[in-house]
């Protein structure tokens, strides 16, 4: 069984180990953060249905004591309601500030555990061992926590940085084919913003997962040990994003988020030249087009506009967005709001 371990130097330091068939070894690899105690498992309805009896076998052959929370499947879960229930599942099995957090799922489950572990007791340790293709190139790694509220998505969360994140990429067998492709636009985005050969080898689904996960953690791991609480270089990891966030929350999140994004790469990649930067869109759409997103945004100028005025990322009238300059270089370009809509009336109708 070969892994690789990618170690990241932040606030806290911590190990990502990435592998296939690695499951069966997690108590190995928590011992030595954990020692001996009880676990609280977080996990999601699909997730417990194809590995729950597997995940605590292991862990309880490695001694581990596991208390399961599950929640339901869907992004509907990653909500206040859940996260209260499951701190006060925490507080009924009498966990204490030894005992620790397992997130076993997606982002979904990822961040809601993350913050759980970042409040309960005013924090305990948490270990991430991400099911999908986004959780192990993105959201389990860097630290950022978070549940969405009415007002909107990811709006109340914390910097918190996880214990240790074991990614086994045969988990990703059994994922939704579109799931799957939801994870490789973030895998895209990555090539786009700071690695031209990563993109370069991107030909379709059928890449070599384990190298492909390290090389865009490797790239999260720089970015973030740069600019951890995301001041800065942190930015360009929202390539396409200011954009996406708007279709899907238009879309009343019909549209999946690495859909949207895949969308919104393409409208930031057409709206480069307007700011005198290099047309990349058609390169970047036929590589889209090829691990089968769809381009088109049926939403106007007008209405991509309003709904990007309530970005959490906006500041005063401005608004920092990330634009090519080059595949496998991307620059933060700040435009006031009235810039942005004007060009956006130039990309879509
Ligand atoms: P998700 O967690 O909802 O998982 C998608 C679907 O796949 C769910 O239905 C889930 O049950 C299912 N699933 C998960 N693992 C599976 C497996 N191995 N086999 C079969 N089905 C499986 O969604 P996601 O795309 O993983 O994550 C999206 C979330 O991540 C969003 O809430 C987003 O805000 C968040 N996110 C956070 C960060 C961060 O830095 N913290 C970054 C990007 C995204
Ligand atoms: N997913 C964006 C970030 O971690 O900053």
């Amino acid at each position: 069984m070969i892994y690789k371990t990618i170690k990241v130097e932040a606030s806290s330091c911590y190990e990502i180990i990435i592998g296939r068939d690695i499951l069966s070894r997690i108590g190995e690899f928590i011992r030595p953060l954990l020692g001996n105690c009880r676990v609280a498992l977080l996990t999601d309805s699909t997730v417990d249905e194809i590995y729950g009896e597997r995940i605590i076998e292991y862990l309880s052959a490695a001694g581990y004591a596991v208390d399961k929370f599950v929640i339901p499947s869907g992004e509907a879960s990653k909500c206040a309601d859940n996260l209260l229930e499951f701190l006060n599942f925490m507080a009924d099995c009498k966990l204490t500030r030894s005992d620790a957090v397992i997130a076993f799922g997606g982002g979904v489950v990822g961040d809601m555990a993350g913050l759980s572990a970042a409040l309960y007791l005013r924090g305990v340790k948490y270990i991430q061992i991400p099911t999908t293709l986004l959780a192990a190139v993105d959201s389990s790694v860097g630290g950022k926590t978070a549940i969405d509220i009415p007002a909107g998505k990811n709006l109340v969360g914390a910097f918190y940085q996880p214990s240790l994140v074991c990614c086994d990429t045969a988990l990703m067998d059994t994922l939704d084919a579109s799931v799957f492709r939801d994870g490789c636009a973030e895998v895209i985005k990555y090539g786009v913003i700071l690695d031209k050969e990563l993109y370069a080898n991107l030909r379709c689904v059928d890449f070599d997962r384990e190298s492909v996960v390290a090389r865009c953690v490797e790239i999260k791991r720089d970015v973030v040990q740069q600019d951890e609480f995301d001041n800065g270089v942190r930015g360009l990891l929202n390539f396409g994003h200011t954009f996406g966030h708007a279709i899907e929350k238009m879309s009343n999140f019909e549209v999946s988020h690495g859909a949207a994004v895949a969308k919104g790469m393409i409208i930031a990649a057409r709206m480069a030249p307007l700011c005198g930067l290099c047309d990349v869109s058609q390169e970047l759409g036929k590589l889209l087009g090829e691990f089968g997103f769809n381009l088109d945004c049926k939403y106007t100028a007008d209405e991509l506009y309003d709904a990007i005025l309530s970005d959490k990322k906006r500041r005063g009238d401005n608004i920092t967005v990330v634009l090519p300059r080059s595949i496998g270089e991307c620059i933060l370009v700040t435009l006031t709001v009235e810039e942005l809509h004007d060009k956006l009336k130039q990309i879509l109708l």
